[in-house]
């Protein structure tokens, strides 16, 4: 009997291990998990999220692993101008160097974020020292702006971000001549439908997801502080990216949830480059807040029928989610 017991106890440890190395739980963040962003590169997982006063990127080789990897700060900066309120960093690999983009501003309050990019001195991530390469200044509307990210369609990138028509955060997309450099923006995403206007009218949290020769922005939707926050996408269905008439919004929110309000997220592909999955943020109850308490989470993403993104519902915390392959 002694031996059969210690026999269980010995293949539940490893059952415990080689399981841990197919599936995980989520959150894999519970503190400073907004915002989140994530890349597959070289054998490892790089996530990057929102800690308000620096830049932090952690690795691990398994999704799982990023939940006990320790996060290196990769970011502080004592200009005053762009000193603080440090938000949704991400990186992408630009003209054979790594970028992060990321929102920072003064220390009095956030009326005055900025897009910034840090270039990295290394084609691998995590050995990089990141130097600050600029601000990225919009020519036709240098304003407060936020949530950068890099689209890429055909040969040529673009930048779209979110920021304020009135009293509406739209999203804006600009083509970028350069990893710093853009030309004059334009407006392509205003928040209209009631699921975009919960609380308040936010297009915010641009992320680009391609199948099939495809090409769409998820966007988070409504205020992050209020009960409605979700994802929303656009189609780029047109052959410009750069005419707000190229861009067919879906009529309904394409990932939401009564608990948590999910929103901001990511896109990676996994290590074979056959799926795709999102990283995103959830509060842990409703109404939502905007603070550092908000988990990231991952799942994978599937296709509907008509080829579009299939987003399916928040996974319970409770589920085991396969790694990626
Ligand atoms: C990825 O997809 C390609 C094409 O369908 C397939 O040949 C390959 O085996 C897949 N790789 C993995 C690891 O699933
Ligand atoms: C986040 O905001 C909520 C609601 O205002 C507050 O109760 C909580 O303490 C805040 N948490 C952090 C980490 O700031």
């Amino acid at each position: 009997m002694l031996d059969f017991w210690k026999l269980v106890g010995v293949s539940l440890v490893f059952l415990t291990q080689i399981f841990s190395t197919v599936a995980f739980t989520n959150p894999i963040k519970t503190k400073d998990g907004s915002d989140p962003f994530m890349v597959y590169h070289e054998g490892y997982y790089y996530l990057t999220t929102t800690t308000w006063s620096n830049i932090q990127i952690t690795r691990a080789t398994t999704v799982g692993g990023l939940k006990t990897a320790t996060p290196k700060v990769v970011w502080t900066d004592s200009t005053a101008s762009r000193c603080c309120n440090m938000w949704a960093p991400e990186i992408h690999w630009i003209d054979n160097a790594w970028y992060i983009y990321y929102t920072a501003g003064v220390s009095a309050n956030s009326n005055d974020q900025h897009i910034h990019a840090l270039k990295g001195s290394s084609n691998i991530i995590w050995d990089s020292t990141w130097s600050y390469a600029s601000r990225i200044t919009i020519p036709n509307r240098d304003v407060w702006s936020i949530d950068a990210t890099v689209l890429i369609v055909g040969s040529s990138r673009y930048l779209v971000f979110s920021s304020f028509d009135g009293s509406d955060q739209c999203l804006w997309i600009a083509k970028m001549n350069s990893a710093t450099s853009v030309g004059n923006a334009v407006l392509i995403s205003r928040p209209t439908y009631s699921w975009e206007t919960e609380t308040a009218a936010v297009n915010e949290g641009p992320a680009a997801i391609y199948h099939g020769g495809r090409t769409w922005i998820v966007f988070s939707a409504s205020a992050c502080w209020g009960s409605g926050y979700a994802l929303g996408s656009l189609e780029l269905t047109g052959s410009d990216p750069l005419s707000a008439s190229s861009w067919t919004k879906y009529n309904k929110a394409i990932f939401s949830s009564a608990n948590g309000c999910p929103g901001h997220n990511g896109f990676f592909l996994s290590p074979s480059g056959n799926q795709t999955h999102m990283v995103y943020h959830a509060s842990s109850g409703v109404p939502a807040v905007c603070n550092g308490s908000r988990y990231t989470l991952v799942q994978q993403v599937g296709w509907h029928s008509d080829g579009s993104p299939n987003l399916g519902s928040p996974r319970a915390l409770s589920d085991n989610v396969p790694e990626p392959v």
